[in-house]
Formats: C-alpha cells, structure tokens, sequence
C-alpha cells in the first residue's frame, strides 16, 4: 500500500509534528488502562494474595518470561540496524544467563571457581543491573527462567510446573503471541511502536507492585520466598525509563518513519499486555470465591 512515506523532508515521517504526534502516544500509550491503573496489580500490591493466587501469578508469568525470548530474538532478527540489533541482543542475551559486564568481574578467574561459586556468579541478589553482556559471563544460574524456577519453589511449583506454552492459559498465551507478531514484528514502525508500548507498560511500576505484594505474602507465611527475580527487574525498569523518550524521538526523525503504524503497533501491543493482566485479575476472582483446599 502506497503511502507519503517517500516524502522525506527535514520533517521526517507521514503525519504530523511532535506535538501532535505527542499527544496521540499520550492518549494511546500514557492514557491505556494497563499504564495507568492495572487493577490486578493495583490489588496484588495489597499482598493480601492467597498461596493459591501467587502460585496462579508466578506460573503465568514464568510462559510469559519464557517465551518472551521468542518474541525478542524475532525482534533482534527483525531490527532495521545493526545499532538496534545490538541493543535487542543484549536483552535477548541477558535473558539467558549472559550477565552485565559492570568491570567488576575477571572472566579470568573461570578455571578455579567452583560450581557453587558460578551459581553464586548467577544470582539475581548479585548480579550487576548496569554495563553491557559484551565481554559479560555466562552463567546456567543467571538466567531470568531459572530465578523464576526458584521464586515457584517457595510455593510447590518445580521446573516441570512452569515455563513451558502448555501451561499458559489463552490470555497469558495470546499476549505472548502478539508479542511475537508486534514486538517481533518485521515492519520497523510497528515494533517500534510496540517497544515503545511494552517499554511504558513495564516503567509504569507494576514491577513495584508485584513486590509489594510478594512482601507481604513472604512476611505473613512464605519466608522461603526470594524477591530477587523481581526487584532486580524492578531496577533494570527504572533505568530504561529514562531513555524512552529520547528513543520515541529517535523513531520520530528517522526517515520514512510511519506515525500510523508506530501507534497501530503500540495499541495492539497494549492490547495484548492487557489481556494477560486480565487474564490474572479474572482467576484471582475465581479462587477467591472457590479457594483452593489448604
Ligand atoms: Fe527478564
């Protein structure tokens, strides 16, 4: 479908200026309901959540973490450049165990360690949130799959219980399919739009309120309960947060950038992002009224 995307001036893309296009991504983005009031994590963070409801939580959300690598390793394939490739790689790469080379570590002193100290290596409780996976180590234990395994542990869930597409219910699992299709989307505007989405959704503090909502949980009756998944994800969110803006405007400027799309794909993304928490608020209801027997 032709459109004026061939029109490059100096004032690149289809539509109109920032300010008008800055108020579209303010009612489309910053004014979705998943962005500004998400009602399940608004009552999680009451920690007033049942075992039964947290183990609901932590087993979607572990097919959500873990097919989340799917939906990133089409975006790093998918990236117009070879900057943005990179910047995809490195969250594609964290995501499996490579950890943030912050000049602390010696890869060097490898041949020593034992497997204790690599798993230690590993823990999200240690594990840097700032530097790049360039020249980082590898470790089994850092990746966000196995933290998660070990938050399920606290609550009776092995690895068996989770991670996997088939314990994914259709909300949880329709949310990771458009992730796949928008996120990893081979059109640049609209993956764009839907890492502008996903980026505002996750800075918009629902990290903040899973955990305190897990902190209460672990103080009233699981003190087995390890944050680390959560708070380390917590403090990576609040770094990214500084750089959307500079991103969006980024995205604006480029060349032939498609205003329409980038917002299609922000919408649909949000849209996808909303279903799974709905998907959670809806079953957190269910065993409120039929609770699980103790
Ligand atoms: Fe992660």
């Amino acid at each position: 479908m032709a459109t004026a995307m061939t029109e490059v001036g100096s004032q690149a893309g289809t539509g109109a200026g920032w300010d008008t296009f800055m108020a579209q991504v303010n009612e489309v983005v910053f004014s979705h309901p998943v962005v500004t009031h998400n009602d399940y994590c608004m009552w999680f963070a009451r920690g007033e959540a049942s075992r039964e409801q947290v183990r609901d939580l932590v087993q979607q959300f572990s097919v959500f973490s873990n097919l989340f690598i799917v939906a990133q390793l089409l975006k790093t394939i998918n990236s117009p450049s070879i900057a943005q490739a990179r910047e995809s790689c490195e969250i594609l790469v964290n995501e499996l165990g490579v950890v943030f080379n912050s000049g602390r570590t010696s890869p060097n002193a490898d041949a020593v360690k034992s497997e204790d100290e690599k798993d230690r290596e590993g823990d999200p409780e240690l594990v840097s949130t700032t530097g790049t996976v360039d020249g980082g180590v590898y470790r089994f234990s850092a990746r966000h799959f196995e933290w998660l395994v070990n938050v399920g542990e606290a609550v009776g869930w092995g690895f068996d219980d989770l991670g996997k597409r088939k314990f994914g219910r259709e909300s949880t699992l329709f949310f990771c399919d458009e992730l796949a299709r928008i996120y990893g989307s081979e059109d640049p505007d609209i993956a764009e739009g839907a890492s502008f989405a996903v980026e505002n959704w996750a800075a918009a503090g629902f990290w903040k309120q899973l955990i305190e909502g897990l902190d209460g949980f672990r103080n009233r009756e699981c003190p087995d309960l390890r944050l680390a998944f959560f708070t380390w994800h917590d403090r990576v969110e609040d770094q990214h947060a500084e750089h959307t803006m500079d991103e969006l405007r980024g995205a604006f400027e480029r060349p032939g950038f498609n205003q329409e799309k980038f917002l299609q794909g922000a919408e649909a993304m949000l849209g996808g992002v909303k279903a799974f928490w709905d998907g959670l608020e809806a079953k957190r209801k269910e065993l409120e009224t039929s609770p699980a027997a103790a």
